[in-house]
């Protein structure tokens, strides 16, 4: 019998074409384009295309998605009673899965796994995530749902359905590329989780509902929020050297994240500075300068000093995506409570590039087990156990 990998550590179970990782230095791409370069001159808009399609939109074709999203991104008026009749405490990640799930009895093309069906479903699913995270998000606090507008970026029209206002050219324009930064990564939990799903066949809207249930949990992108948790705690930046080490050493858990560990640290495959990181650090400074207030990003880059005095960096522990992300959006006003929707708004065109993939040669995901229980019991009567 093999080895067992604790956590498929290690495993390679398929080729893929759409995304690079050598964590050994950093170095990401999407379709081939280093993550600095897609995050400094592409739009999210013009990432969902390279995703899906595997090269850049020329400007007619980047048109074209324009228009199939504004089609695409109100919901049926049924799906906005679905959202009136979730439990008050139905937290948004729980809500977006709901409605997603919900919506797959209104696609026509629900299980037509060809590509040109899974690229009009892709479309669909991405269009639609921000307008039902919105409107779960103002049915929480009892305001009506606002209707997204025909034009205008997916980030721009998330913050608009958000807060009804026309947003911040600066704060949308940010948003978009966090978006980008956070819209492919290879095979993370989420993205195997929809591919496990939809290689027995199951339709897009399976698989992507089973990426979100993944995607919540706090060791993947769950850790934004509690990231944000753990600034608002510190306080300062005087006091992140204590905190961090009592977090090391046991002595204090993080609400929401598990011992031992400082989240937004620490990654499977990145054992350098994750670049989405850095980028989202100087994202999140700009901010802060232009908010007027650094107290996020300073308490931030407190914690990053304090992880690197614990030698947490000689153990190739160091930011990860989702820990910058927190200070930025912070900053952004966006609430907490949507850190991690944000998060899933961005994967939606990763998850389901990679879907079309894998149903464009497809092979059922079925891994083996080591039995360590015991064997050649005999059965007694029930009075006699
Ligand atoms: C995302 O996979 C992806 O690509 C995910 C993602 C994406 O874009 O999809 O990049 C997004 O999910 C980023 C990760 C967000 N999660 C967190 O920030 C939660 C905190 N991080 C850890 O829980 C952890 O680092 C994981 C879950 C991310 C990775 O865990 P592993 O690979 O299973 O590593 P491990 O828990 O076995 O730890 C290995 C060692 C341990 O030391 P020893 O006990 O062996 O001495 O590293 C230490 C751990 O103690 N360690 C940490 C740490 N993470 C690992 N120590 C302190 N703080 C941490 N955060």
């Amino acid at each position: 019998m093999p080895t067992v990998a604790g956590g498929l550590e290690g495993v390679v179970f398929t080729e893929t074409g759409v995304c690079f990782i050598d964590g050994t230095v950093g170095h990401l791409l999407y379709r081939g384009y280093d993550i600095q370069d897609v995050a400094e001159h592409l739009s999210f808009e013009e990432v969902a295309y390279l995703l899906w399609l595997g090269k850049l939109p020329n400007r007619q074709e980047l048109e074209t998605l324009h228009g199939q999203f504004a089609a695409e991104r109100d919901i049926p008026s049924i799906a906005y009673d679905v959202i009136d009749a979730l439990p008050p405490n139905t937290v948004p990640m729980d809500g977006l899965r709901t409605v997603v799930s919900f919506l797959s009895g209104t696609d026509p093309e629900l299980d037509d796994n060809s590509a040109d069906a899974n690229y009009r479903k892709a479309v669909r699913l991405t269009a639609k995530a921000p307008t039902i995270m919105a409107a779960v998000h103002r049915r929480h606090f009892g305001l009506d749902p606002v209707i997204p507008q025909p034009t205008g970026s997916l980030a721009y029209n998330f913050l608009y359905m958000l807060s009804g206002q026309e947003p911040d050219e600066f704060v949308a324009q940010t948003l978009d590329v966090a978006l980008t930064l956070h819209a492919e990564h290879g095979m993370n939990a989420s993205t195997f989780a929809g591919r496990v799903t939809v290689a027995t066949l199951a339709d897009m809207y399976a698989g992507v509902t089973s990426a979100i249930g993944a995607l919540k949990g706090p060791l993947h992108g769950g850790a934004n929020a509690v990231v944000l948790k753990m600034l608002q705690e510190i306080g300062d930046p005087d006091h992140a050297r204590d905190y961090v080490n009592n977090v090391i050493s046991g002595d204090y858990v993080v609400p929401g994240m598990a011992p031992r560990r400082v989240p937004g640290f620490g990654h499977r495959v990145y054992k350098a500075f994750d670049p989405r990181a850095i980028v989202l650090r100087g994202m999140s400074k700009k901010l802060g300068e232009r908010a007027g207030d650094s107290r996020w990003v300073d308490i931030s880059n407190a914690v990053v000093e304090a992880c690197a005095a614990a030698g947490l960096n000689e153990k190739g522990i160091y930011p990860n995506v989702d820990f910058f992300s927190a200070s930025s959006y912070y900053t952004m006003g966006i609430p907490e409570s949507l850190f991690t929707p944000v998060f899933a708004i961005a994967r939606m065109t990763g998850w389901t590039a990679h879907i079309i993939e894998q149903q464009s040669d497809n092979r059922l995901i079925r891994p083996r087990a080591d039995y360590i229980g015991e064997k050649g019991l005999k059965v007694v009567p029930i009075d006699q156990r």
